[in-house]
């Protein structure tokens, strides 16, 4: 069953009913405004940091759920309602919310009377602007009162969220133009200087600021007092839980339209700067607020600057496009894939649905891993990225698992030992050069713990998180596992008897015996990257070094890390295998399958395709690939978080989207595009769009996790957006299975892709130079390109060599 449809043109998912089974929301800013937006209004924003500066408040676990946002009544006679349905819940003649690259237009119909909702972050702007447009369809002239709605956060979300002993007395606003305009401007009295201001561009019947007086006693957003009376109070909040609201009284001739235009922006003033006036007066200083409204005051310069917002992404995702028979798969790449991967450039795992924003900061592996998909849209804001996270870094190697945007340093309230982290380092490291050739980065002076006075260069920093690994092996001399690698609840070190023990920090960072293949595998994978850049700069003799740990590793794997028909998981702290055929449960996970194919461990002896068997074996369900089998139905100490979640859920045994892709990619090495395909499209949202009642998140991005087979929901995704997920799935479909993929030294062009797919062309940006690329595949193969003609002339093998100087070449490969 579906909620809606994609419009590929408008580069738009439109949901057609309110009633989706969970909210399904968009995300609006790029820069350092941004709004959280689902399709009934609900939402909030901040800016730059989800905890630390939130405009607008928003209420985890309320019932009903998302019941708050930036919303818009309307009350025509007795009728109340909103143009996305909450929170009066008020039944529609016709309700759309369309979702679309930082926009999002919700449109409702009630009684012949029209009402659409464009929302979105200006570029290069720090507001939201709601462009709220009324038609009167009827034969009549129809006069309605329109009331908007916001309720203030008072700044940090999480005090917001607690110390209400204080904040019930804190809340201050300021009222201009009688009412049209609104400043909220808590705490700006003393040290805060920053406010959020929330306009709209005509002249106002009157306003509310207390929420109380708005709502009522007792009362709800579903049915405010205000609304119900048609008469604001012109409430001034004094403490308590300020609010935005503004009344306008439109009356409009039969088929008469008019556009009212909000806007809510945040406000940063220089400390000496701050008043008009005395302080003690309390007047801030509104000239910046002023310029701002007076930047989207007309429906010209709002269509103005949503024109430019669109030329922004027209940009940005032109720089990748493909075009096959499989519309699903072009609609993915072109789009949805690209524009998911941005917001997690921008989000991190901070703020979504599932991510409260007040939670964990940046991920050392997540950040680098993101990298995958969207360096090839911001490569200067990816290189940024890296250095950034690398400035993190302990001087032997180690990692920081998180730091915080704000402040880019490592928190250590969550500490190091997570001893896959520094691997990642040279695996975002490596995406980055093989996209932009831009070896300076090695060279980059980069600070040790965010410590000025301690750096090196970025180079070095590779250096140490290969050596990390080299010298912290454990008695089957593979990678010792610390407090987990990847699978962040393989706590093997923990041994965790208390509720509320944190199993990320719990227990010694590192125990001598509990070792990861897994990180083994990503060893070899990204070490032979390092081998690359160690050669590059002419390390010949260290480049060589590394060759025979490289070669120590793939000795160790085979010999203590493989299970006769597929890879084992990790040893624990008493040396036990996790992972094999000799275990009850937990005989085989996914994460040593994907990964250890990718790096080629026993490939010309059958390993790798052995295991690819045994995954599709015993791993494979209709909605994708389960973590690992069977579940873990009991707490094991000796295990940690991952025998903690119920059969079927999350690590164990949920089908956790983010390493599908591996095997997917594993698949393309082994050579089984069909199998390769099936992977890809089983967890793909515009192929399972069909059956979002029983995935019931958004069908236009992915998840985190599916629930697996073993839990009673099976097929129910959670934790949609903010994933690894993202980069991974993109990367996968456009580097391995369309098989375009940037290289040290020039473009491959390797397609793995299922036989029935007769070819495809794609555009390709690459170190400044556009390729036109025609795949032909008539011969129906899954893999292995016979001929490529490069403006037509042939070339020996399927890597095209740089074209310096050459805009554009068009690339012909025959399969
Ligand atoms: C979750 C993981 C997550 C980790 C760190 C665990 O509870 O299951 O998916 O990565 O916490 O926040
Ligand atoms: C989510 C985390 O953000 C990621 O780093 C981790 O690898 C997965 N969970 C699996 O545990």
């Amino acid at each position: 069953m579906k909620f809606g449809h994609f419009d590929d043109n408008a580069r738009e998912y439109v949901i057609t009913s309110p009633r989706t089974p969970l909210p399904w929301i968009n995300y609006l800013g790029s820069e350092d405004f941004f709004s959280l937006i689902s399709n009934t209004g609900g939402g909030y924003s901040f800016y730059r940091d989800a905890k630390l500066l939130r405009l607008t408040r928003y209420r985890y676990n309320n019932v009903p759920q998302d019941s708050n946002g930036h919303y818009y009544y309307i009350k025509d006679g007795d009728t109340i309602w909103n143009p996305g349905w909450m929170p009066t819940k008020t039944e529609l003649d016709f309700y759309e919310c369309r979702h679309g690259c930082g926009y999002t237009r919700i449109t409702g119909k009630k009684n012949a009377l029209e009402a659409t909702v464009l929302s979105f972050v200006p570029y290069g702007d720090a507001c939201e602007v709601n462009q709220v447009s009324l038609k009167n369809e009827s034969s009549s002239e129809k006069t309605v009162d329109l009331f908007s709605y916001v309720e203030f956060c008072l700044w940090n979300a999480m005090d917001d969220m607690t110390n209400f002993q204080r904040n019930y007395s804190t809340g201050e606003v300021e009222i201009h133009d009688n009412g049209q305009e609104i400043f909220h401007k808590t705490e700006y009295r003393e040290r805060r200087n920053h406010f959020a201001t929330y306009v709209v561009n005509v002249p106002v019947e009157g306003y509310d600021t207390d929420q109380e007086s708005f709502l009522g006693a007792y009362g709800e957003n579903s049915c405010p007092e205000v609304v119900k009376n048609g008469q604001s109070k012109n409430s001034v909040a004094s403490g308590w839980r300020p609010i935005g609201s503004h009344h306008i009284k439109v009356t409009l001739a039969p088929g008469e339209r008019k556009a009212f235009i909000f806007v809510l922006g945040y406000i940063e003033n220089p400390v000496e700067d701050k008043w008009i006036g005395a302080p003690e007066d309390g007047k801030v200083n509104f000239k910046k607020a002023d310029e701002m409204r007076k930047r989207y005051d007309t429906e010209e310069k709002v269509t103005e600057a949503f024109m430019a917002l669109e030329k922004h992404w027209d940009e940005l995702l032109s720089h990748f496009t493909v075009s096959s028979s499989e519309e699903k798969l072009d609609r993915m790449v072109n789009i949805w894939h690209q524009y998911q991967c941005m917001v997690t450039f921008n989000m991190s795992r901070s703020a979504s649905y599932y991510e409260s924003g007040i939670g964990r900061g940046m991920g050392f592996r997540d950040s680098c891993q993101d990298l995958f998909g969207f360096v090839h849209l911001i490569p200067e804001r990816a290189r940024e990225r890296i250095l950034d996270i690398a400035a993190t870094q302990f001087p032997d190697g180690s990692a920081y698992h998180q730091y915080q945007p704000l402040t880019k340093k490592g928190n250590s309230d969550i500490g190091s030992g997570f001893n896959d982290d520094p691997l990642w380092l040279i695996a975002g490291a490596a995406a980055y050069i093989k996209e932009t050739g831009d070896y300076t980065i090695l060279d980059e002076k980069t600070p040790w713990d965010s410590d000025p006075n301690n750096v090196s260069d970025f180079m070095e920093h590779l250096r140490r998180s290969f050596n990390y690994t080299v010298t912290h092996k454990g008695p089957h001399n593979l990678p010792l596992i610390g407090r987990a690698d990847w699978n962040d609840c393989l706590n093997l070190n923990c041994f965790s008897t208390e509720p509320g023990e944190s199993f990320q920090t719990f227990g010694p960072s590192e125990g001598p015996n509990a070792e990861s293949v897994f990180i083994a595998g990503m060893f070899i994978k990204y070490g032979r990257d390092w081998v690359q850049i160690l050669k590059h700069r002419g390390l010949d003799d260290e480049a060589k070094a590394a060759e025979d740990a490289i070669a120590e590793m793939d000795a160790a794997v085979k010999h203590a890390g493989w299970d006769g028909e597929w890879y084992i998981r990790a040893y624990d702290h008493y040396g036990n295998k996790i992972g094999s055929h000799d275990c009850d449960e937990g005989k085989i996970f996914i994460e040593p399958q994907g990964l250890c194919v990718m790096a080629e461990i026993g490939l010309s002896e059958g390993k790798c395709l052995a295991a690819m068997e045994s995954v599709e074996r015993m791993l494979d369900t209709k909605y994708g690939i389960v973590l690992l089998q069977p579940p873990y139905r009991k707490y094991h100490v000796e295990l940690g978080e991952i025998s903690s979640y119920p059969p079927g859920y999350k690590e164990n045994a949920g089908i956790f989207c983010h390493n599908n892709p591996w095997i997917s990619i594993a698949e393309t090495v082994v050579g089984r595009g069909n199998r390769a395909w099936q992977v890809y499209t089983r967890t793909c949202p515009a192929y399972i769009e069909d059956i979002s009642e029983i995935h019931r998140t958004e069908p236009y991005v992915y998840s985190q996790m599916i629930a697996g087979k073993d839990a009673p929901n099976f097929g129910e995704a959670k934790n949609s957006w903010l994933t690894g997920t993202a980069a991974w799935t993109f990367l996968n479909v456009s580097q391995y299975i369309l098989g375009i993929r940037p290289d040290y030294d020039g473009l491959v062009v390797d397609p793995c892709i299922p036989s029935e797919l007769k070819g495809f062309t794609a555009k390709r940006d690459f170190r400044g130079t556009t390729y036109n690329i025609t795949v032909k595949n008539e011969s129906g193969a899954q893999k292995g390109v016979k001929k490529m003609l490069v403006d037509g002339q042939e070339i020996a093998g399927n890597c095209i060599p740089l074209q310096d100087g050459k805009a554009e070449v068009n690339v012909e490969v025959v399969m």
